[in-house]
């Protein structure tokens, strides 16, 4: 065997948990080789998922002021138009610098790129099949980051055309007039308010009994009135039942209660989440179990149950987030190379990139009553944060939970413009065990937004400066 063929560690899936792990893995002093089925490396965020929906919602959102907000600016913008095609090609631009990106960071790590399927095929050994090519590998290591796929529902089968999912979604060539979104969480919200910006009737089923579920209910209570108020339109507790053709147009069928409810659509995308991604991977080859999802187990350290076989990322358990597979690529190299990588999986920022953004991390007020815990807690609405005033930043709030006896923080939510950005010093405050007091007496430029986090901390013991 030539020596091109032998690793130290071997990555299958180059997404953000499997390119990360290879460079951490070659700046670990480890022979890295990393597959990838697709033609370009970057997975599911760069390529179809986190990237191309920003810049698409970056696009939008200008749009969006430009026809509505701008006026009262004074920018006159009569006859506003809006190029599909250029959008796209703004968001195939964002996206092919990334991949350029990533391509460089394999180049300068040295790291050695395998195109095609990869699978496991026994003990350290990896088949790599594509097109006119089968070629066996050997790594000591070997980090399975394959990522996922979307779920499709057996009433609603994707066809590309009519009922699709994201990966269709973010590439539409004209705005359909009428879009059906099934599930109302991070895609449905995201692609939603991007296609409704544009001019497309949206109807966001969700079966839930609110939007983007996981977050504390005040915030998605605000969520949803923010949202209706740009046009999207729910309907929640409903449940899609199927789809029928009818006189040339689609009609999508669901039910709330005893009520049949009938949408004509033009497009459906369903966005009801995602499913471990293990087709064709070999795990029975090494004896690799799953659990009831299809997620691979592993222990503490991301080792599988077969010798050296690792995985990360969205293929285990947790939640399916670029930034929580680049922490386990990280802490699961630094454990190969016999570091003490860790991730602190009780602070996970969560993030719905709409406007107004929503962002979280910890535990919300209900998950500390189920789970027992005595809180406090402080909020203070952006409408009494100067910055928000001078910058149209007003919908929204912060809301700060600490344990009742130590003040410690236990968690954040935030709604309002830029919470993506914003959420991060409440991240930090909480991985270095912070109190809620500690981000009260934390200095806050002014004016930002951020002063809306020092007030919330500082209204859990009733201390706010600014509330009304
Ligand atoms: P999701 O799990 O965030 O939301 C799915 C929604 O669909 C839930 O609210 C659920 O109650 C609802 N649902 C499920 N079955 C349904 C049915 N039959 N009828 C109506 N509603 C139904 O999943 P989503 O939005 O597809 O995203 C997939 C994954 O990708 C998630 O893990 C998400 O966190 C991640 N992601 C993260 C983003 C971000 O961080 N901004 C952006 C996009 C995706």
């Amino acid at each position: 065997m030539s020596e091109e063929t032998q690793f130290d560690l071997v990555v299958i899936g180059s997404g953000p948990g499997g390119y990360v792990a290879a460079i951490r893995g070659a700046q670990l002093g480890l022979k890295t080789a990393i597959i990838e089925k697709e033609d370009n490396l970057g997975g599911t965020c760069l390529n179809v998922g986190c990237i191309p929906s920003k810049a698409l919602l970056h696009s939008t959102e200008m749009y969006h002021f430009a026809g509505h907000g701008a006026t009262e600016h004074g920018i006159d913008l009569t006859n506003l138009s809006i190029s599909i095609e250029k959008l796209m090609a703004k968001k195939s631009k964002t996206v092919d610098q990334l991949r350029n990106g990533v391509k460089h960071l394999m180049k300068t790590n040295k790291i050695k790129v395998f195109s095609g399927l990869g699978s496991l095929e026994g003990q350290s050994k990896v088949r790599i099949r594509a097109t006119g090519k089968d070629l066996a590998i050997e790594g000591k290591h070997i980090i399975l980051a394959t990522g996922s796929s979307t779920i499709e529902l057996p009433f609603l089968k994707f066809d590309g055309k009519t009922v699709v999912s994201s990966d269709q979604a973010i590439a539409f060539d004209q705005v359909p007039a009428k879009l059906a979104v099934v599930g109302a969480g991070a895609i449905g919200l995201e692609l939603g308010s991007v296609w409704a910006r544009l001019g497309a009737k949206v109807d966001v089923i969700e079966f839930l009994p609110a939007i983007a579920p996981t977050f504390d209910k005040d915030v998605s209570k605000m969520a949803e009135r923010l949202f209706k108020k740009q046009g999207l339109n729910f309907h929640l507790q409903t449940k899609v039942t199927g789809i029928k053709k009818s006189k040339g147009t689609h009609i999508l069928t669901a039910e709330k209660g005893d009520k049949t409810i009938e949408f004509e659509v033009d497009k459906v995308l369903v966005a009801v989440g995602r499913k471990p991604y293990t087709e064709g991977l070999g795990l029975e080859t090494v004896g690799i179990t799953t659990d009831d999802k299809g997620r691979i187990t592993v222990d503490a350290h991301y080792k599988t149950t077969a010798d050296g076989v690792y995985a990360i990322g969205d293929v285990i358990p947790g939640p399916m987030l670029a930034h929580k597979a680049e922490e386990e690529a990280v802490a699961c190299v630094e454990r190969i190379a016999g570091q003490a990588g860790h991730v602190n999986y009780d602070v996970i920022p969560n993030v719905i990139y709409t406007e107004p953004e929503i962002s979280s991390v910890g535990i919300t007020e209900a998950q500390a009553k189920e789970q027992g815990i005595a809180i406090k807690s402080g909020k203070f609405n952006f409408a009494g944060n100067g910055r928000a005033i001078a910058s149209d930043g007003t919908d929204g709030f912060v809301k700060v939970i600490a344990d009742k006896a130590t003040d410690k923080l236990l968690g954040v939510q935030i709604i309002g413009k830029g919470a993506s950005e914003l959420i991060a010093s409440a991240v930090t405050h909480m991985e270095y065990g912070g109190s809620a007091e500690d981000i009260a007496r934390t200095i806050h430029a002014h004016p930002t937004m951020s002063e809306a986090l020092k007030e919330a901390a500082m209204a859990v013991d009733g201390n706010s400066i600014h509330s009304a």
